[in-house]
């Protein structure tokens, strides 16, 4: 079915594309699907029981508004946002951009999203904390913001009661100096995060690719100090020395899909052989099929999220990953996803 639509999907600006197809989630164009995903497939991560180890990563569900139709594909989780404290435009039009033929996107999106009173109130409305499948809430600072520290923690504080989990994301490309929270400046704000949590609801940490290890090393080193309770590695690249087939690359803007796997296996396996057992860790970037998925649990993530595959080959897609997932456990003789995190290393 999406093989048919795609012509047309793909004929639109991406952005357009999108929108639309969150008005045809929101009134039940995934009622076809209804997958239950084996059960074979369920994994503890901190004190959260998830499905399944795939979920879908920040950005697609900006607002929170359909992440329960989300889940009817088969994903175990879904982590809504960015949000912001205000809401917020984001950087002019248009900013995304498809990669045809690398599989991949380009989004200098900029945070675009309602605020975190509409961002709150959708979330009660669904009042997912009912739902077996997890929801995670990803927060950012608003781009004219004086104090980026106060954003994160008021996030904190209006979320920790009606999500699963939280994401502090420091790490967008598109809100200028985001990044400098991965330099030095990422101990004050896991200390005022550390001192403003209300309750024991997880906090992970998102990353971006284009770090040094050593960068790496010492934001898990805080982030153990200050009891975070995850790392996502990572976010989209700023980087394009990726072999790119596509023509008319922009320059600005973090790129996603394909072309980003390897050199995201390698800063996850990085942060596993720093990490161990202290901080579980959430794969994300590149991944399109049940194969990609283990090999990033095999390089360390207890976790696995994604989003450019999607728009790429549609919903059918989370099934079958789930699907061969099970497969390959079967193949492995694995009984639990959780006795295979980490077991194989990348060569420096
Ligand atoms: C259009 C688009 C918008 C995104 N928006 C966000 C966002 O708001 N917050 C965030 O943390 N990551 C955002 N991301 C990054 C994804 O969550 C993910 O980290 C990245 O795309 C790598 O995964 P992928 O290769 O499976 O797409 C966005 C990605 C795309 C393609």
């Amino acid at each position: 079915m999406y093989k048919l639509l795609k012509p047309l999907i793909f004929s639109l600006d991406p952005e357009l594309a999108h929108n639309i197809g969150v008005i045809f989630i929101k009134r039940g164009i995934f009622n076809f699907f209804n997958t239950i995903p084996s059960e074979k497939l369920a994994v503890r991560v901190g004190n959260i029981d998830f499905p399944t180890p795939i979920g879908l990563a920040a950005g697609f569900d900006k607002n929170a508004e359909i992440f329960d139709e989300i889940f009817k594909i088969g994903f175990g989780f879904v982590e809504a946002g960015t949000v912001t404290p205000r809401p917020q435009y984001g950087n002019p039009k248009p900013r995304i951009f498809r990669l045809k033929e690398d599989s991949a996107l380009i989004n200098k999106l900029g945070f675009n999203n309602v605020g975190l009173d509409e961002f709150v109130s959708n979330i009660v409305k669904i009042n997912p904390l009912d739902n077996y499948q997890k929801i995670g809430a990803n927060l950012g600072p608003n781009k004219d913001s004086v104090n980026r520290i106060d954003d994160y923690v008021e996030g904190i504080r209006r979320v920790s009661k009606i999500v699963d989990y939280i994401t502090i994301n420091i790490s967008s490309p598109n809100t200028e100096n985001l990044r400098d929270f991965e330099n030095s400046n990422i101990v004050e704000l896991l200390k005022e995060i550390e001192s403003n949590r209300l309750d024991d609801t997880p906090i992970f940490i998102k990353i971006s690719p284009d770090i040094e290890n050593k960068q790496i090393s010492s934001v898990i080193e805080s982030a153990i100090k200050h009891k975070m309770n995850g790392l996502i590695v990572s976010n989209t690249s700023k980087d394009r020395r990726f072999g790119l087939k596509s023509k008319n690359i922009p320059k600005d803007g973090g790129l996603s899909g394909a072309p980003i796997l390897s050199l995201v296996n390698e800063k996850l396996s990085f942060a596993y052989s720093v990490g161990k057992n202290s901080i579980p860790i959430i794969g994300v970037g590149g991944v399109s099929s049940g194969a990609d998925a283990y090999k990033k649990i095999k390089l360390g993530a207890s976790l696995v999220q994604l989003y450019t595959s999607l728009v790429y080959e549609g919903p059918s897609l989370i099934s079958k990953i789930n699907n061969d997932l099970v497969e390959l456990m079967k193949l492995d003789g694995v009984s639990n996803l959780s006795e295979v995190v980490g077991t194989t290393k990348l060569k420096p």
